[in-house]
This record gives C-alpha cells, sequence and structure tokens, in this order.
C-alpha cells in the first residue's frame, strides 16, 4: 500500500515538474527580466487554449481576456503563456510581429492537423525551397486576373446553396458555400457530382476537417497526446473517434488521388492549351506533365493531394467565418444591413455580381475589413517551434518553444485606431488616418511578410459576392430565442450559437 503510495507520490512531483515547474521558471525570469514589457498568463497544462476557453465562459468572447490585459497595460509586448509543458510567447507588439514574420524561417510550424500525409507537402506547412517553389507555382493562380474567371461560378454556387440550405446553422450554412467554391476552383468541372464518404464533397470535407480540429479542444486526453505525441498521437492508445477519424481521412485520401491520376491521363493525351481556362488542378497536372518530360519530376500525385487539402482548410472555414460575422453585425445593427442593401441595389440591380462591380462595393469592402479588425478568425497564427536557440529583439527564445503571433492583438488598441472598441465600418470609408502609429504590422488579418495569405484576393472576392447575393435576398434578423451571443473558437474565432441569425426573403 505504502509503496503505491510512495510510487504515485514521484509520479505527482515528476508531472508537476515538468508540466509546471519546468516552463514556470523561464518565464518567471523573462517577465523579471521585461518588466511591464510582458504580461504573465500562465496556465496549467492547457495554456494559451485554457486562456480562451475561460474567456469564453466569463467574458462570452474568447479574445477578450487578452485585449482587456493589453488595453490595462500598453506598454505590453508580449505574453508569456505556456503550451503544455512548453513555454508559449504570444507576440502582441507590432514590432516583434515584423521580425518574426519577416525571419520566419527561424521557426517551423506546428501541422494542426497531427495527421500524417494529410497537409505537410502543401503549401501551409511547407518551408525551404519547396516553399519558394509552391508559392511562386500558386502565385499565378491567384491573381486578380486569373481570379476574376472564377466570378460566375461564385454567383453560381451561392445561388444554389442560398435555394437549398435550410439556413438554420450559420457556420455550416458559409461553409458549404465557401467549401464548395474552394473544391470548384481546384478541380472544375470533375467536381460536379463529386461525393466523399457517401456525402457531398464539400460536406465531408467541412465534417471531416472539423472533427479532426475539434477533437484535441473536445477531448483533454486527445489534446495531451498530441502536444506530446504530435503525428503519432493518432497511433497511441487511439480512442474509437480518432480510429474513425484515420479511417476517413484514407478515404478521402484514396478517392482524391484517384481523381488527380484519371486527370493526368486525361491531360497527357489532350493537354489543355489556354492557361486562363485552367483550374488549380489543371495547372499543377500541367507543370507534373511537363516536368515528367523534362525528366525534372518535382511534383507527385502526393503533392498535389496534399495541395487541395491545404487550399480547403485555408479556405472555406476562413472565408466562411469571415462572411457569417459580417451577417451578424448586419442583423446586429440593421441600418448598416440597409446602407448595404442599398450599395448593392445601386451598383448591380438584380444582375449577378460581375468583375465591373467588385471595386464599386465600397461598403461591404469596409464592413470585410471592419469585420477582419474587430473579430478576424485567424486571429493567431498557427503555432510556430523555435528550431534553435536564437534572438527576438530583447527576448532570448530557447530551440523548442512554442509562439504564436496574435494577428489582431493591435486591431482593438486605442494606439492605433481611433474607438477601437467600437464596431464602426464606416471607418474604412476614410482615405487618410485609419490606422495610427503604423508599420506595417498593426492591421495584417491575413498575417504579413512573404508568409502571408496566398488567397485573400479569392477572399475578398468571394465575401463581396456571397454577401451581396444573400443580403439583396434576405433580411437577416437576430433569431430572438438566442439570450446570448458568443464569440467562441472552433479553431477558429467565431459568432455563435449556430442558430442565431434568421434569414427572412425579401419580398
Ligand atoms: C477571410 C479569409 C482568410 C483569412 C482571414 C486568412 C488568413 C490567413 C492567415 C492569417 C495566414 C497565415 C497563417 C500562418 O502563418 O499561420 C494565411 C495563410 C494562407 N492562406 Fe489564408 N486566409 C483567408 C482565406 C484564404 C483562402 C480563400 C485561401 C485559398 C483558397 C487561403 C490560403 C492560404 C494559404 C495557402 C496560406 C499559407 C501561405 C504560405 O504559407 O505561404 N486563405 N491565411
Amino acid at each position: 500500500m505504502w509503496n503505491i503510495a510512495l510510487v504515485f507520490l514521484c509520479l505527482l512531483i515528476i508531472a508537476t515538474y515538468i508540466f509546471i515547474i519546468r516552463p514556470l521558471i523561464p518565464l518567471l525570469l523573462l517577465k523579471a527580466k521585461l518588466g511591464d514589457k510582458a504580461i504573465f498568463m500562465f496556465y496549467p497544462l492547457f495554456g494559451f487554449i485554457g486562456l480562451f476557453m475561460k474567456s469564453i465562459k466569463t467574458k462570452n468572447d474568447a479574445m477578450e481576456t487578452v485585449n482587456a490585459a493589453l488595453r490595462k497595460n500598453p506598454k505590453a509586448k508580449i505574453i508569456l503563456s505556456n503550451l503544455l509543458h512548453k513555454p508559449c510567447i504570444m507576440l502582441t507588439g507590432s514590432e516583434y510581429l515584423k521580425d518574426a514574420l519577416t525571419e520566419h524561417q527561424h521557426y517551423e510550424k506546428m501541422n494542426p492537423f497531427m495527421i500524417d500525409s494529410f497537409i505537410q507537402t502543401g503549401l501551409i506547412l511547407s518551408e525551404g525551397d519547396r516553399w519558394k517553389r509552391q508559392r511562386m507555382f500558386l502565385g499565378q493562380a491567384f491573381t486578380f486576373e486569373k481570379l476574376k474567371s472564377r466570378i460566375q461560378m461564385m454567383n453560381q454556387v451561392v445561388k444554389e446553396i442560398v435555394d437549398k440550405d435550410p439556413k438554420t446553422n450559420l457556420n455550416e450554412f458559409m461553409s458549404k458555400i465557401t467549401g464548395e467554391i474552394v473544391i470548384k476552383s481546384f478541380f472544375g468541372e470533375l467536381a460536379e457530382g463529386l461525393r466523399l464518404e457517401g456525402k457531398e464533397a464539400q460536406v465531408a470535407l467541412i465534417q471531416l476537417t472539423t472533427d479532426i480540429n475539434l477533437i484535441q479542444f473536445e477531448n483533454p486526453f486527445v489534446l495531451i497526446k498530441s502536444l506530446i505525441f504530435k503525428e503519432r498521437m493518432w497511433d497511441v492508445l487511439p480512442t474509437k473517434q480518432e480510429k474513425d477519424i484515420v479511417r476517413r481521412v484514407n478515404e478521402v485520401r484514396t478517392k482524391v488521388k484517384e481523381i488527380i491520376s484519371r486527370r493526368i491521363e486525361q491531360l497527357q493525351e489532350n493537354p489543355i492549351q489556354d492557361e486562363d481556362k485552367m483550374v488549380f488542378l489543371d495547372l499543377y497536372v500541367t507543370e507534373y506533365i511537363k516536368q515528367q518530360k523534362q525528366q525534372q519530376q518535382l511534383i507527385n500525385v502526393n503533392e498535389i493531394l496534399h495541395q487541395f487539402i491545404t487550399l480547403f482548410f485555408a479556405g472555406t472555414d476562413t472565408t466562411a467565418t469571415t462572411c457569417g460575422t459580417c451577417l451578424y453585425y448586419l442583423a446586429q445593427y440593421p441600418e448598416i444591413q440597409t446602407e448595404i442593401l442599398e450599395e448593392i441595389q445601386e451598383v448591380a440591380g438584380l444582375d449577378e455580381i460581375k468583375e465591373q462591380h467588385l471595386n464599386k462595393l465600397v461598403k461591404i469592402n469596409a464592413l470585410v475589413q471592419e469585420v477582419l479588425r474587430f473579430k478576424n478568425p485567424a486571429f493567431a497564427t498557427i503555432f510556430r517551434i523555435v528550431k534553435n536557440d536564437m534572438q527576438l529583439q530583447d527576448l532570448k527564445l530557447k530551440k523548442g518553444w512554442a509562439v504564436v503571433e496574435m494577428l489582431n492583438a493591435s486591431s482593438v488598441q486605442e494606439n492605433y485606431f481611433e474607438n477601437a472598441t467600437e464596431f464602426n465600418y464606416k471607418r474604412w470609408l476614410n482615405t487618410t488616418n485609419i490606422i495610427k502609429n503604423d508599420n506595417g504590422f498593426i492591421y495584417i488579418p491575413f498575417s504579413a511578410g512573404q508568409r502571408n495569405c496566398i488567397g485573400q484576393h479569392m477572399a475578398m472576392m468571394e465575401a463581396k459576392v456571397i454577401i451581396a447575393l444573400i443580403v439583396r435576398k434576405y433580411q437577416i434578423i437576430l433569431n430572438p430565442e438566442v439570450k446570448q451571443i458568443k464569440f467562441g473558437i472552433k479553431f477558429l474565432q467565431c459568432v455563435e450559437p449556430d442558430n442565431c441569425l434568421l434569414f427572412e426573403k425579401r419580398l
């Protein structure tokens, strides 16, 4: 009996050392050195994630604890927290963000899926030469000139899904639209009728990517496993739900690879000549065939699969949540909704949204920018791990520490925006002095530097089409049955609950 108690006590001491004392000491030393420049927010075990969860519970807003602390101490440039057993440095000051985002090669991104062979060799997680090659290659597909050929498809997708969807679950409704747009941008006509796991492809992929992300938030056992074992976590005492996710990932992988291989055969026989007509898959496959002929094969079928999942992951929920939050504010402020509706009627009448309308939808543009300032879904970057001991401004970072760039930290501070805590889309209609003391890293909803968001023009284009078509057709109102709105986190920051809005058809 005493032996068991002794073993238990030893384990407890070891666990306390590993999970609390070891990360705590360097954080306390940093706090002592930096004083007011650092805010101390250590949260045993769950750290950064626990901080947001508590903020949702106590303030109905995941970011409010951090934002309030930064407002109280405007000198603060970093938050000292933890990610399980690692010190986690949350960068909030724009000078630190500037250096960290510019010198991105010092940090390795943590795979948010923690799953092998799904997105590792896609653009988000690639590094070094592979990242440079992919960024240059994909860059050509994301110019306005190339994207404008997708506007008509975007209109069609919005119309079809708006008519079909019950519109009772905001996030699901929005992500069906944005997911379908990414799938059609990638696969073009091959996406027609595409089904995965017996469901429409975008529905299956949304469920799968959401389940992978949420399992770590909802189940502390899985979160701890993921932080310790990373990609190997799925093999360590897998739960039934984890086994099911692995099975579904394999199924999706096999099906998508089949489509890619079929397209390679088709384009080997009948190459497409007009580059402007090429969807992402065709651009990739054409390059694949070219490299094959030159016997310089850098791209393979796996990379194309990973790129598809990467773009789906990066482009679906981000844009969906942005649009959902815009619709929420339109319901919250009916006078803004009227102004936006008038703009749409003036600019496009009853037409579908066309290229020439986009620049004229200045109020919708301002609305989206204000949402990205105030409640950016991508409020922080993916966790980074410091590769080697290094200096960041006056901070000594140790190999293995976690770093996260808080992209919205400055956006809601009075130092940088007039009446920063007020939602006021009209600020973006001014042409000058919108951002005070700007060093280029204050308002960065799409991140900044070389690894900024490659899809930002596509996102803005989509948001304009989606908001214009929905607002013209429906009056959006707050659901009176919902007593409390929250800004929670489903991997991204989003408005909750899902049934917070009602859509009433306009006469
Ligand atoms: C409102 C919508 C969007 C927001 C707020 C957003 C935000 C971001 C942010 C903050 C990053 C940097 C992430 C990090 O470094 O950890 C990023 C990167 C990225 N985004 Fe977006 N994004 C949006 C839409 C899109 C769309 C529509 C696509 C493509 C279909 C896309 C594709 C990507 C890719 C591939 C990267 C990685 C770029 C690289 O590492 O070189 N995003 N995005």
